[in-house]
């Protein structure tokens, strides 16, 4: 709830939220996950009636992702056909690529999370058209936009936003200190930097088509 509150105070009125699942390291299974969001979401509802809430996952990649993410729709963005999937910084572009292509032809739509964490994107961004290319997406974190992860970050960020090869930001955030949200203050700096109405198409435009399951 006070995540929440900062948030909200932030100007955020929806919010998809991706608690991890990772082989080994995050299992909580997801019934445990839904349930909590539940509770979440009804005291949200009575503390900050405009605040929308929907439930999703950062799925770090594993072989049987398609099959998990078919098996269970909470592996999903809100159900839909989005899913975030994260990758380690050492694999390879066949890795990334691969598995997203598979995720597309059955049908799904993946977004790379914090795409700027990838070791080959850094090395080469034109990794991305391809991804583009065949109908996946890419997210970067506001703290990497704003320069809270140090300044070649920054400018790596400020290139593939010049270079129009992001989709969506997320704020990353995983609690109140050591990684709170910053996604006001990203905001303010999109919409500075960049303008209004690119700034529009990250925080607002596209998250409402992962919601909804729609292409961008
Ligand atoms: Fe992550």
């Amino acid at each position: 709830m006070a995540m929440l509150k900062n948030a909200y105070k932030d100007g955020v009125r929806g919010m998809i939220m991706t608690p991890h699942f990772r082989k080994g390291m995050f299992e909580t299974d997801r019934d445990t996950v839904e349930r909590q969001f539940l509770k979440l979401r009804e005291a949200a509802g009575e503390a900050w009636p405009d605040l929308v809430l929907r439930l999703g996952c950062e799925f770090h990649a594993n072989l049987d992702m398609p099959e998990m993410v078919t098996e269970d729709a909470r592996y999903r963005m809100n159900g839909g056909r989005c899913v975030l999937v994260e990758f380690s910084g050492g694999d390879p572009v066949r890795m990334i690529s691969g598995l997203c292509r598979e995720l597309r032809s059955g049908g799904y739509l993946p977004i790379v999370a914090h795409a700027e964490r990838c070791g080959v994107i850094v090395k080469n961004p034109e990794v991305i058209d391809e991804l583009h290319e065949f109908g996946a997406y890419v997210q970067i974190n506001a703290d990497s936009i704003i320069g809270k992860d140090g300044w070649g970050m920054k400018r790596f960020c400020a290139k593939l936003l010049r270079t129009d090869r992001i989709d969506f930001v997320g704020s990353d955030a995983h609690n109140l200190k050591s990684r709170p949200s910053r996604i006001g203050e990203c905001a303010e700096f999109l919409r500075k930097n960049y303008g209004e109405s690119y700034a529009r198409d990250l925080l607002i435009r596209n998250p409402i088509c992962i919601a909804r399951g729609e292409e961008l």
